[in-house]
């Protein structure tokens, strides 16, 4: 990749902001070019990754820019839609966070306006670019685990707790995307329930269920009120199962030969030993923008472009919808 073509801005230097511009300070160092946050005080954060990358409380900076050609957009979710329509208006190239948008006819409205414009729009759900995930797409296509019946997924911990987003909105984007990429195929049925505890109708847990067509079901359990961190997805295949739980420090994907046959009518156990399956050692934020740059560079689609988001941002609907029922 010939990362001198590519000339960058984020915008938003705050907890999740620092870790895209310190990746892309590493990957593109001076073609860094500008940070933006409307918080001044976020300017000594940003120095303390380099003195080389200039800041700026003005997004108008960075519009008016002819050098700027890209933009990750890292504010918190309520201003991705008015700030990802300014720049693809200014002919940028954009990658949002997640979620994309709060509604997904914003998003709708973001990809009519980048095939308009001719730019890459792009959403941060950055477990699709886990070397894990994609070796486990990789070990469904060939066949390992056989036809899939059911993924579940649990993303708990004693999380940050917020107060403009639920707890679906905070943690679920991301098992939702996964599920989408694994499934390739959009539920018939969407169902959802949750419990506020902490603050007035902001779910701190919700569990969602999900049918596919092929009867293969998902369910996604999130909490921000859990004692420990879990991250543990599980898919279970007529084959086997694959367990992948990136919240362990070592093994974190597994393959368990285990199951049930049906044989003449009898339902017959076969139970394995598990194998641990390597993967390459890459860091997902960074595999997630080096695609970004890719995608701009070479004129292709991002895995992660605004049709995914879209999906994505219509299960979440569905399932707040469920929540309030
Ligand atoms: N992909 C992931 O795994 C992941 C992880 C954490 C957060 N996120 C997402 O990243 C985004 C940011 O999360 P965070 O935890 O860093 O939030 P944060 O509140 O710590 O930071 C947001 C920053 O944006 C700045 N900001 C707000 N409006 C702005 C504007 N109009 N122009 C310029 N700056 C502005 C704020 O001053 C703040 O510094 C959210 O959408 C969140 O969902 C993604």
């Amino acid at each position: 990749m010939d990362n001198n073509n590519i000339k960058l801005a984020v915008i938003g230097a705050g907890k999740w902001g620092l870790n895209h511009i310190r990746t892309a300070y590493k990957l593109l160092e001076k073609n860094l070019i500008t940070v933006c946050d409307i918080n001044p005080l976020r300017e000594q954060e940003v120095k303390k990754i380099s003195s080389e990358i200039s800041f700026t409380t003005d997004i108008n900076t960075i519009l008016e820019s002819k050098e700027i050609n890209s933009v990750i957009i890292t504010t918190s979710a309520e201003t991705h839609y008015d700030l990802a329509k300014k720049f693809i208006l200014g002919s940028k190239n954009i990658l949002v966070e997640k979620p994309m948008t709060l509604h997904s006819f914003e998003t709708e409205d973001l990809i009519k306006l980048a095939n308009d414009y001719d730019v890459k729009l792009m959403v941060g759900h950055v477990l699709l670019y886990h070397p894990a995930v994609k070796k486990i797409k990789e070990l469904i296509t060939e066949g390992l685990i056989g036809r899939i019946q059911y993924i579940y997924s649990n993303r708990l911990n004693l999380g940050s707790v917020r107060s403009e987003e639920n707890i679906l909105w905070s943690f679920a984007p991301h098992d939702v995307s996964v599920i989408q990429y694994l499934l390739e195929s959009y539920p018939k049925k969407i169902y959802a329930m949750g419990s506020c505890f902490l603050q007035q109708n902001i779910e701190d847990v919700t569990l969602t269920y999900l049918r596919y067509p092929g009867n293969i079901n998902a369910h996604i359990f999130v909490s921000w009120l859990h004692p420990f961190k879990e991250q543990r997805m599980v898919i279970t295949g007529t084959k086997g199962m694959l367990v992948f739980e990136d919240s362990l420090k070592a093994e974190k994907l597994k393959f368990y030969p285990k199951g049930f046959v049906n044989i003449n009518g009898v339902i017959q156990k076969f139970d394995d030993n598990y194998q641990v399956i390597n993967y390459p050692d890459k860091q997902p934020l960074e595999e997630e923008q080096i695609h970004f740059y890719n995608c701009i560079l070479n004129n292709t689609k991002p895995i992660t472009d605004g049709y995914h988001a879209l999906e994505v941002l219509k299960i979440l609907e569905e399932a707040s919808k469920k929540l309030k029922e």
